[in-house]
């Protein structure tokens, strides 16, 4: 069947648990979304993806699976999905599952036999291996530690051996070595989009080829020694290609989740026609304030983010196609790592423009549009993530508590996993009952409601963005070019299809200061967009930026206020 034309679309991420509790028992849930639906098509997106929403233990809020055909008890039933799904799509909402199959939760009844002996059915389903031992004692079978706990092995008494777990203990990974765990995932994919869902975000897809030997890893790198080992393995493009037979039988959508696969990787498997996957999750965007992972955080530095932006868009051009994000349920809130709570509507704007308008598929992750912010809660008892969890009590353990707070802080998942803030009532809307998790206490001002009310929230700019981009054809199609990479205070790439040129500027200072424009862009002709400041950007070119707004500019010169965004077109 033919595919749909993703590029001209946008998605919206739903990560269910907090995003609107329908049926009052504190968890967000499917009749929540149901309400909500109407909203969602509001903002201008095209498309839903949602992350888990299966039967799990949540030892991995939902990225456990223990049943692959069903929905999790918490967030309804079979019944109400297919509701959602016909309502989407009556709305012109394409819908995405997460399929999730590197791993299943340890109590999937496929690992509950696995687990039994070296005999039954399923034993072969998981990646078991026999002790090594060192001086008669019983080691597992590689140094590899796993990336959310410990080591990444789990000893099985009843059969005697090893199982892998490149995640948390409760998620063993799955041996796609097996085919017929892969004619699993096939009747998987095939029962969804058999209902009708729209195709698929693949999580850590990347990971599923193991190497053969499973040697050893580095020896003293946490977490990720054994990467190399699994990451990019020998047969992932053997078994990509088997389930994109599949996804092509019904036209449906792949979207690849990729932790630390380099752009020229990542390529093998997102160009062209025959590729195996249409657009790829990078992780290099959400660097420019730590190393690999946020735990390991420096200060914000813009000249890696933009480095990160370009790589992406000049390697992808002409050959494959970008997915633009910059928040989901993995990372801490973009305004406060790469933006300011200071200024909090302007960078939060500021952000919005900083990537929707670059060449590639946005994806806005829910509450990112209403510019929601990092919680810091002040013990980490009352933190529900496995990996902040984890990295507190192990990676962090010797520094002093301050400061592995701090670390939490900035770094926790569950940032991005507070209660959505519908509006100013008592548990910001979410809920009539006290939520599953902490509401962050900022929803009084910073709600759904009171954005609606205001033209020129962060709310009703991502609708003008997102409108923006469907109207201009060079935001669609266009190239990419950045302007001044050295500079570390501003942001400019331009757009261009034939004679029609865009230019995005993001000023990511809390200073006013001047910028200088590309050659071409005279500010008293172009058309001015977009501007994040109220009262400018009447769409009359210079003439919505009167003098008197607090700087003088010269032909080439703009004056940017703080966390400023302009974008601007010239034709001919
Ligand atoms: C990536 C998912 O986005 C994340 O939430 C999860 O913890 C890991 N993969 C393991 O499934
Ligand atoms: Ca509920």
């Amino acid at each position: 069947m033919e595919q749909y034309d993703f590029r001209k679309m946008s998605f919206y991420q739903i990560w269910i648990r907090s995003f609107c509790d329908g049926n009052g028992d504190g968890i967000g849930d499917l009749y929540g979304v149901y309400e909500k639906l109407d909203y969602i098509k509001s903002l201008g997106v095209d498309g839903i993806w949602f992350s888990p929403i299966y039967p799990s233990p949540n030892a991995d809020y939902g990225y456990d699976i223990s049943d692959y055909r069903n929905i999790h008890p918490d967030y309804g039933t079979m019944e109400q999905f297919r509701k959602v799904l016909a309502r989407a799509h009556e709305l012109g909402l394409k819908v995405l599952l997460d399929l999730v199959v590197n791993h299943t939760s340890d109590e999937h009844p496929w690992f509950l036999e696995s687990r039994k002996n070296r005999e039954n059915p399923y034993s072969d389903y998981y990646i078991w291996r026999d002790p090594r031992f060192r001086k008669k004692k019983k080691r597992p079978p590689n140094n590899w530690f796993s990336q959310f706990e410990g080591l990444a092995w789990e000893y099985g008494e009843e059969r005697q051996q090893y199982y892998l777990h490149v995640f948390a203990k409760k998620q063993p990974d799955l041996n796609m070595d097996n085919p017929k765990v892969r004619e699993e995932v096939k009747g998987i994919m095939r029962f969804w989009l058999d209902m009708g869902v729209d195709g698929f975000r693949e999580d850590v897809i990347t990971y599923i080829s193991k190497h053969p030997q499973l040697p050893d890893g580095l020896p003293f790198v946490p977490a990720i020694n054994g990467l190399k080992f699994y990451k990019d393995g020998p047969n992932l493009m053997t078994y990509l290609k088997e389930f994109r037979e599949v996804a092509k039988e019904y036209g449906a959508l792949q979207i690849g989740e990729a932790p630390m696969t380099p752009v020229n990787v990542a390529l093998n498997y997102v160009s062209g026609n025959d590729r195996v996957l249409d657009m790829m999750i990078q992780f290099d965007t959400m660097m420019a304030d730590c190393i690999m992972v946020e735990y390991v955080h420096h200060r914000f530095l813009l000249r890696k983010l933009k480095r990160a932006f370009s790589k992406w868009q000049n390697k992808l051009s002409g050959k494959a196609w970008n997915a633009l994000y910059l928040e989901n349920h993995d990372h801490p809130r973009v305004i406060s790592r790469y933006g300011s709570e200071r200024y909090w509507r302007e960078s939060g704007t500021m952000l919005a423009a900083c990537y929707l308008f670059q060449q590639g598929t946005p994806f806005v992750y829910q509450g990112q549009e209403l510019g929601m912010t990092n919680i810091a809660l002040p013990s980490i008892d009352m933190y529900e993530d496995v990996a902040s969890i984890n990295a507190y009590h192990t990676f962090h353990k010797h520094e002093p508590e301050a400061k592995r707070m701090r670390r939490i802080h900035v770094a926790s998942r569950d940032s991005a996993r507070t209660p959505m803030q519908w509006n100013d009532s008592e548990n910001a809307g979410f809920s009539t009952v006290k939520p599953w998790f902490y509401v962050n206490p900022n929803y009084p001002r910073i709600n759904a409601e009171a954005e609606e009310k205001d033209p020129d929230s962060i709310l009703n700019f991502y609708r003008k963005c997102l409108a923006l981009r469907k109207q201009e054809e060079a935001l669609l199609r266009g190239s990419y070019r950045e302007y001044y990479p050295l500079r570390g205070r501003q942001y400019l790439y331009e757009r261009r299809l034939g004679d029609e040129r865009i230019l995005v500027i993001c000023s990511f200072s809390e200073k006013e200061q001047n910028c200088r424009l590309p050659k071409g862009f005279d500010p008293e002709k172009a058309l001015i967009l977009l501007d994040n400041y109220p009262a400018a950007g009447s769409g009359n070119g210079a003439g919505g930026r009167p003098d008197g707004r607090g700087g003088k500019k010269t032909a080439a010169v703009l004056r940017l206020r703080p966390y400023e965004t302009v974008v601007m077109k010239i034709s001919g």
